[in-house]
Parts: structure tokens; C-alpha cells; sequence
């Protein structure tokens, strides 16, 4: 008799089995799928099957603030942890990146739907700031026992609706529940009131959080075996201005910043999809979507900039959960929210260097395809002894993708 039970009631054995059963999976793949999974996921997520894996490496002598960093960062793009070692170490041999404090504040959202007559509503609103900030603060007592909590109330007119946005101080956790619970507080409060609610929710948008990191290149530290120090600062330059004012570039530009970004967010146990959201709706924020990093010739060296709203935690959410995020925070050895957001932008603009010093000099390909060789080899099943003599044989030729990659295994394999 089959388990006629739904998906979601039955073990993550069971769960397994069925999909098995469904898919046509062999024992092997099975058996993968349950060496896999744990009991930490299980309590995570719905219909839970198994954990998903992705490569974990470090980013070694990133130095912020004086102080030097191994950083963990999680990604499947070969070519990511090298170009942020890369250009970590331009930076450090050229004393370090600097990153101003950063405040931390998430901002709730609750939103009035149309009313008749709005100004009378702002009125009464602006004149209710502390009522409602008394009531986003009583349903969150240990933030504002630990020094944080709402502080700040604004109202926002836009088309049609009103903004009530709730500024507040959510410590060392990245917010999201504190504030979310807090804005539904106050949304509460406000359909009490008589206001036509529509809905109560952070925003991903994090404007009281803005973070800024900066370095100085020394330019003799860019040079190339075909191209002085300066040439490369001014292409890199160059590059830069190019991210200002082309929005096709600009996505590509900040998609290598975010490459670097999302990898460290990642391995740090913290949620890379709010950080992406706040990136990118930030590159478009007061004026047409640009580059986040810049990078500046100056008489000093080649000065690279880079500012984002981004709300990390150390604690509370999934961090700190599993064993790997624990091991992660002492690998990296960073205690607050502060400290992370300034390493994890650092790593950032990092990346964006080592990105666009290969944009400017040999191009992008010639690093990554050495890089790409290696998983194209793992793609038709060398083993370890075998991806290098592939990587090797792959080199010298015009035409490498699957098949060849395929074929030159089997003449390793013949020899
Ligand atoms: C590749 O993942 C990222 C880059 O395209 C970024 C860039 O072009 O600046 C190399």
C-alpha cells in the first residue's frame, strides 16, 4: 500500500522515498540525498528533502580598519573567491580599506490606503508620533531593554497613499522580525483608530543603515606584465565613470560588487535576498540606476568608494543555527552587525577592483577560463587525480566545451 499521506505530513525519509519513487531516482541518488540532509534544515523549511551544498572558501588578509580578516564566503562561481583574494591584497599592500560607522535602523512600513481628506489625517498622524512609537516599542521590551527599539515616526504622502515609516534601532540583529511585528503594532493601533490600513512590513529599502567603505590604491600595485601601474588606474577609472552612465554596464558592474557581497552574506547565516534588494533599489535610488562602486584617479592613487544600505545580523533569524555558521563567526572572528556590514562591503569593493582591473587589462575570460576548465573537468567526471592533466589539455585548445572536455578525459583515461 502507497503512503497516501500529503507531502508535507510524511518524514524527510519518506519525503525522499516518495520523490525517489516520482523521479525515478537509483539507490545511488537516493542515498545522496539522505547523506545530505540534516536535522537543522528539517526544523527550517517546509517539505524539507535534504540540504543543498555550495562551495565554501575564505577570503585571506582583508584588512579593514587596521585590523586583518579571513573571511568565509559561500558561492558556485569559480572565479569569485580568487578575484576577492585578489583584490584584498591590493588594498591591504596599499594600507587597508576604511569603513565609517555605520547606524543601524530598519524602517516599518504601515500604509494607509486613499482617503478622502489627507491633509487632516497628516494632521492627526504627525500629531500621534509618540502614542504610536509607544506602542511599536511595548510589544518588543528586551530591544528596548538592550538600547534600541522605535524612535523615530515620519509620514510620507505618496500617489493615493500614506507612508507611516517607523524608524528603528534593531541592535545586532539584521530586524526583520522586531520590526515587522513592531509595524503590525502600530497598524493595529491605527485601524483602531479608524485609518483604512492596508498593510504593515519593513522595508527592504534600508536608508538608516547606510554603510561606506573607501580605499587608496597605490597604482604601482595595478600594473601588468604589458601595462604601468597608471594605465591600468586610468582604464580602471575609466570603467567606473562608464557604470555612472550606461545601465546595461551598471547591472554588471554591481552584479560583480554583489558576487563578492552575497558570498560572504551568505556564509555569515544572514538573508542575501533582502541585501540584494536594498543594493539594487538603491543603485536606482533619487537618480537613473548606476554603478554602487566608484573608483577615482587622485594624486594620492586610484580611490575606490562604495556606500550601500545593507541590515546584517550577528544574532537572531537562521544565525547561528546551524554548526557551519558558528564555526564561520569564529573563523572570521567579527562580533557586531558593524563589524560585519563594514567587512562584508569591503569584500564588495574587493571584488568590483580585481573585476575591473581584468576588465581593463587581459580581459575577464583569461583568469576564468582557467577556473572554468576545472569545473567543465569535474562536469564529465575527472576525479581528483584527473582535473589538472584536463585542465592541462584544455588550455592550448580553440574550441573547449563539453565534448572536448569529454574526449580528453578518455584519452587520459586510454594513456
Ligand atoms: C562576473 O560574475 C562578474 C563581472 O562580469 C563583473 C564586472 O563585469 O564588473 C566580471
Amino acid at each position: 500500500m502507497t503512503d497516501q499521506r500529503p507531502f508535507y505530513r510524511l518524514t524527510p525519509e519518506k519525503r525522499r522515498e516518495r520523490l525517489a519513487q516520482q523521479a525515478n531516482l537509483s539507490k545511488e541518488q537516493l542515498d545522496c540525498l539522505q547523506k545530505q540532509s540534516s536535522r537543522f534544515g528539517n526544523e527550517l523549511v517546509e517539505n524539507y528533502v535534504t540540504d543543498y551544498r555550495l562551495p565554501m572558501g575564505v577570503v585571506t588578509g582583508l584588512m579593514v580598519n587596521n585590523k586583518t580578516y579571513t573571511v568565509p564566503m559561500v558561492t558556485e562561481e569559480p572565479s569569485v573567491i580568487a578575484a576577492a583574494n585578489n583584490g584584498a591584497k591590493r588594498v591591504r599592500l596599499s594600507g587597508g580599506f576604511h569603513a565609517e560607522k555605520q547606524e543601524h535602523q530598519v524602517i516599518g512600513q504601515v500604509i494607509i490606503s486613499p482617503v478622502k481628506d489627507s491633509a487632516k489625517c497628516i494632521r492627526w498622524l504627525a500629531q500621534h508620533t509618540a502614542e504610536m512609537i509607544k506602542v511599536a516599542n511595548a510589544v518588543r521590551p528586551s530591544l528596548v531593554k538592550r538600547g534600541g527599539g522605535a524612535w523615530k515616526i515620519e509620514v510620507r504622502p505618496l500617489p493615493d497613499y500614506l507612508s507611516v515609516d517607523i524608524y528603528i534601532d534593531v541592535q545586532e540583529a539584521m530586524g526583520a522580525n522586531s520590526v515587522n511585528t513592531m509595524a503590525e503594532a502600530v497598524g493595529q493601533y491605527l485601524i483602531n483608530e479608524g485609518f483604512p490600513v492596508l498593510t504593515a512590513i519593513l522595508s527592504n529599502l534600508y536608508l538608516g543603515s547606510l554603510q561606506k567603505v573607501s580605499c587608496l590604491v597605490q597604482t604601482d600595485y595595478l600594473k601588468t606584465a604589458a601595462m604601468s601601474g597608471l594605465q591600468v588606474a586610468k582604464r580602471i577609472a575609466s570603467l567606473s565613470k562608464l557604470a555612472q552612465v550606461d545601465v546595461l554596464r551598471a547591472a554588471t558592474h554591481n552584479k560583480g560588487i554583489m558576487n563578492g557581497i552575497d558570498a560572504a552574506v551568505i556564509a555569515s547565516g544572514n538573508d542575501w535576498r533582502s541585501v540584494e534588494a536594498s543594493a539594487h533599489a538603491y543603485a536606482a535610488y533619487g537618480h537613473p540606476y548606476h554603478g554602487l562602486a566608484t573608483w577615482q584617479l587622485t594624486k594620492q592613487g586610484l580611490r575606490g568608494e562604495l556606500t550601500l544600505p545593507v541590515s546584517l545580523g550577528v544574532v537572531g533569524g537562521s544565525i547561528k543555527l546551524s554548526q557551519q555558521s558558528k564555526i564561520n563567526y569564529q573563523i572570521s572572528g567579527i562580533r557586531t552587525s558593524a563589524e560585519l556590514a563594514a567587512v562584508v562591503l569591503s569584500i564588495g569593493l574587493a571584488q568590483n577592483l580585481a573585476a575591473l582591473r581584468a576588465l581593463a587589462t587581459t580581459g575577464i575570460q583569461a583568469g576564468h577560463m582557467q577556473l572554468q576548465y576545472r569545473s567543465l573537468a569535474v562536469s564529465v567526471g575527472a576525479n581528483a587525480d584527473e582535473v589538472d592533466k584536463v585542465v592541462d589539455a584544455l588550455k592550448p585548445m580553440d574550441q573547449v566545451d563539453q565534448a572536448a572536455a569529454k574526449k580528453v578525459l578518455q584519452k587520459i583515461r586510454r594513456e
